[in-house]
């Protein structure tokens, strides 16, 4: 990975009055630029030819200029252009699918902490910081000791597609056998699967936002959280698989990502969502120097309103796609407008004005 040096280097060359904000022409891009767009920063986006008219078709959200490649996942040189730029590009879930690790060695300064990614995209490390924070986790286990409903997670299979349900070691072996021999996950992926306790309850996915900067509100670290917005993910086709069973389909649960639905939370359970969401950026200054902009974690809360976390997202989440003027949250912290793209670009300019790029880029 190169090292923070390097990135500071390019950042002390960089005119702080002209910087611009770039990402990927995907995911949560429109909220993005607008938000950056507000803050009064120049916007550039990478993009396809493909896409480039859906783009055109939001003219207040499109970005300022566009860099057209051919394809996402070679687009190394393009973002390593942008260090020539005063660009600092914001990071999203499509950047990790399409650049992957690659992005360790990008020379474009990355808004937040680009040692997270690392801990996001490893399950076993994940865990491990998801542990020192202390949340509540389903337990896993191994083939041979299924016992009741789990959930079955391939490594490296993001966005929920190919997870199976089993509840015992004979359905797991019958149905990772038939997967394979299907071709749609190889032998070792079978073996390094995680087969964790499925739960039963309700899913809520609170935006979170760290910034080192500011001073007011629920102090952590060096500086405050805030929560932004909450929502609930629209998974195909487990979402109206009753639809299905109601017909007498036996139809296999699949969880793939497809869209997101808006979310309030009973105001009482902000206690304990506030509090996971500090112990993780406690956890994270401790394990690799802190996380600061938005993350995510995904929860499911049970009938004692217990929550259970199986994920964190470490970057802008797709949910906040919901929310790009204000959220039922936000008109509590600001008294402007706010999105999780327009805080975003709100953390860069107030880093500016304070001569402190290096606690929120890397
Ligand atoms: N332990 C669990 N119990 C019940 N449902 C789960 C569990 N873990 C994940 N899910 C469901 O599967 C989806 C995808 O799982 P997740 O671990 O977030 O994988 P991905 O890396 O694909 O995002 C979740 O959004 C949720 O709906
Ligand atoms: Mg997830």
């Amino acid at each position: 990975m190169i090292p923070k040096s390097e990135i500071l280097k390019t950042l002390a060359g960089y005119d702080k009055k002209k910087l611009a904000i770039a990402t990927l022409c995907s995911h949560s891009a429109l909220q993005i630029f607008t938000g950056a767009k507000q803050e009064g920063f120049k916007t550039i986006g990478i993009v396809t030819k493909k896409k480039k008219p859906m783009y055109d078709a939001f003219p207040l959200a499109k970005p300022d200029e566009y860099i057209v490649v051919d394809d996402y996942h070679s687009s190394a040189d393009a973002l390593n252009s942008l260090a020539e730029r005063n660009v600092i590009f914001v990071p999203h879930g499509s950047l990790i699918e399409y650049v992957g690790k690659d992005i360790g060695n990008l020379r474009v300064p990355i808004f937040g902490n680009r040692r997270v990614l690392f801990w996001e995209a490893d399950r076993h490390k994940m865990f491990q910081w998801m542990k020192k924070a202390g949340l509540r986790m389903p337990s896993s286990t191994g083939p041979d000791k299924i016992k009741g409903p789990h959930i079955v997670k391939f490594p490296g299979a993001k966005g929920g597609r190919g997870y199976l349900i089993v509840s015992s070691p004979k359905e797991f072996r019958e149905k990772t056998t038939h997967l394979i021999r299907e071709g749609v996950v190889a032998k070792k992926d079978v073996e390094g699967a995680l087969i964790q306790e499925y739960l039963t309850g309700v899913r809520f996915y609170p935006h979170y936002f760290y910034s080192p900067l500011e001073k007011e509100g629920l102090r952590v670290g060096e500086g405050r959280l805030e929560m932004l917005s909450v929502d609930r993910r629209i998974e195909t086709n487990i979402e109206e698989i009753y639809r299905s069973h109601a017909a007498g389909l036996k139809t296999e649960p699949s969880f793939a990502v497809v869209g997101n639905m808006p979310v309030i939370l009973r105001e009482s359970l902000l206690v304990d969502i506030m509090d996971m969401g500090k112990r993780v950026v406690e956890a994270s200054i401790d394990l690799f120097g802190g996380i600061p902009g938005p993350f995510c974690i995904e929860t499911i809360c049970d009938d004692e309103f217990k929550f259970s976390a199986f994920e964190i997202s470490a970057r802008i989440v797709a949910g906040t796609n919901l929310y790009p003027k204000f959220s039922p949250y936000t008109p509590y912290i600001f008294k402007e407008e706010m999105s999780t793209g327009r805080r975003i670009a709100r953390e860069i300019r107030l880093a500016v004005a304070q001569n402190k790029l290096d606690k929120v880029i890397y």
